[in-house]
C-alpha cells in the first residue's frame, strides 16, 4: 500500500488518522468579523484612502470538508486565505482553528499549529524558492518541526510519488518542471505535515488548459483519501461545483452567500450570486439558449472608498431605498446553515 502522509509518523513520534466525517460538529476553523486594512497607496504626495480589503469576513469549515471561495478579482479571497494561515495579520477579527484563537498566536506559539494549516499558492514558479532543491523545498515544514534531516529527505520521496511524480526529482529545481509538475511539488510540499486543513488560492489558474483537471482531480483524491478540510479559492465556478461541498461568495471584501453547494447553485439567494451564476456556460446547448443572464452594470467598486449601505447596491437589479443606508447583515435563509446578506435576498 502507498503510504499516505495522514499516517506519516510527525516530529513528535505522532501520527494523524484522517478526520473522521463530523457532520453537525464544531468547525474546525472558525472565522469571525475578520478585516484587513491596508495603507492606500500615495498619489502625487497626497496619502491616499486606506484599503478595506477584507471588510469582515464570516464563515466556518468542517473537518473533512471542501469549502469553495468565489468572487470577483480583487474581492479579498487571497487577503482572507492569507489571514487564516497567519501569513498576513489581520487588522481585527479573529481565526479559531481546532477551538483555539490563533489570531495573535506569536511565531513561536504558531509553529506546532503550522504542521495542521498549509497554504498552495496561484503560481507554483512564483511561490517555491528556484535556488532550492524540490527535496529541500518539500523537506522544509518539517525541517522546521524538528524532523530530522535523513528522515524528511525519506518523507519527500514518499511525497512525491504520492503527487505522482518521481523520487529521481528530488534533486531537481522547481525551473527544471512545468507548471503542473511544480504546483505537484507545491502540493507534496502542503501534505509534508499531514495538515488537518489547506488553503489552496487558485492552485490551477496559472496552470495550462490541458494539465489543470489533472491537478484538481490529484487534490480532490489527496483530500478524500487523507481526510483533509481544503478551502479551495477559484474564479471557475464550474470547478468549485464538482470539488466542493460547500460554497461561500465574497463580494467587496466581504462573504454575501454562504451554504451547501446544491442549494447555493441551484437557488442562489443573493442577487450578486445570481449574476455570478448566469454567467456560467452551460453543458447543454439547448438550455444555454434558454437560460436568462444577468449582466452586472459598471466595474466592482474601489475597496478604498467602497459604497454606503449594501456594498452590491451600485450594481444590484434588485435595489431599493433601504440598501443605500443598511448593510445587511449576513443572516440565515432558506435550509440550515445557509446564509446571505441582502435585505430581499430570493427564497425560492
Ligand atoms: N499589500 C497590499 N497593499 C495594498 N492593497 C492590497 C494589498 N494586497 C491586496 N490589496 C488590495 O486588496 C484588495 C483585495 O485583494 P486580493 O488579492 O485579496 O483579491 P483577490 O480576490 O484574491 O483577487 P484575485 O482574484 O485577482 O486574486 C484589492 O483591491 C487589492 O488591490
Ligand atoms: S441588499 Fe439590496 S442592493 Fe444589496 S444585494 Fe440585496 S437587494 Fe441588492
Ligand atoms: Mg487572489
Amino acid at each position: 500500500m502507498k503510504p499516505t502522509p495522514s499516517t506519516f509518523p510527525r516530529p513528535d513520534g505522532s501520527s494523524r488518522e484522517p478526520d473522521p466525517d463530523t457532520a453537525g460538529a464544531a468547525p474546525l476553523l472558525s472565522v469571525r468579523d475578520l478585516v484587513k486594512t491596508f495603507p492606500g497607496r500615495r498619489t502625487l504626495g497626497r496619502p491616499a484612502a486606506p484599503v478595506r480589503a477584507v471588510d469582515g469576513v464570516d464563515l466556518d469549515l468542517a473537518a473533512g470538508e471542501t469549502l469553495g471561495l468565489v468572487g470577483e478579482s480583487g474581492c479579498g479571497k487571497s487577503t482572507t486565505g492569507r489571514m487564516l494561515v497567519r501569513l498576513l495579520e489581520p487588522t481585527s477579527g479573529t481565526v479559531e482553528f481546532g477551538g483555539r484563537d490563533i489570531t495573535r498566536l506569536s511565531q513561536r506559539r504558531m509553529r506546532p499549529v503550522r504542521r495542521d494549516l498549509q497554504i498552495v499558492f496561484q503560481d507554483p514558479h512564483a511561490s517555491l524558492n528556484p535556488r532550492q532543491t524540490v527535496a529541500r523545498i518539500i523537506a522544509e515544514p518539517l525541517l522546521v518541526q524538528g524532523t530530522p534531516a535523513p528522515a524528511a529527505r525519506a518523507r519527500a520521496a514518499e511525497l512525491l510519488d504520492l503527487v505522482g511524480l518521481r523520487a529521481e526529482h528530488l534533486d531537481r529545481h522547481p525551473h527544471q518542471f512545468s507548471g503542473g509538475q511544480a504546483q505537484r511539488v507545491g502540493i507534496a510540499r502542503a501534505l509534508a505535515t499531514a495538515p488537518r486543513l489547506i488553503v489552496a488560492d487558485e492552485p490551477v489558474s496559472a496552470l495550462d488548459v490541458s494539465v489543470q483537471a489533472q491537478v484538481v482531480n490529484l487534490m480532490e483524491r489527496l483530500r478524500r483519501e487523507l481526510g483533509l478540510a481544503l478551502l479551495f479559492i477559484a474564479h471557475d465556478l464550474s470547478v468549485v461545483r464538482r470539488v466542493c461541498d460547500r460554497v461561500a461568495v465574497m463580494y467587496l471584501g466581504r462573504v454575501v452567500e454562504i451554504g451547501d453547494k446544491h442549494e447555493v447553485y441551484d437557488r442562489p439567494a443573493h442577487p450578486y450570486t445570481r449574476a455570478l451564476l448566469s454567467a456560467v456556460p452551460l453543458p447543454d446547448p439547448a438550455a444555454e439558449r434558454r437560460r436568462e443572464r444577468i449582466l452586472l452594470l459598471g466595474d466592482p467598486p474601489s475597496p478604498a472608498s467602497p459604497p454606503s449601505g449594501c456594498g452590491f447596491h451600485p450594481r444590484c437589479p434588485k435595489a431599493q431605498a433601504v440598501c443605500r443606508t443598511e448593510r445587511p447583515p449576513l443572516d440565515a435563509v432558506g435550509a440550515a446553515g445557509r446564509r446571505a446578506a441582502c435585505h430581499f435576498p430570493e427564497t425560492g
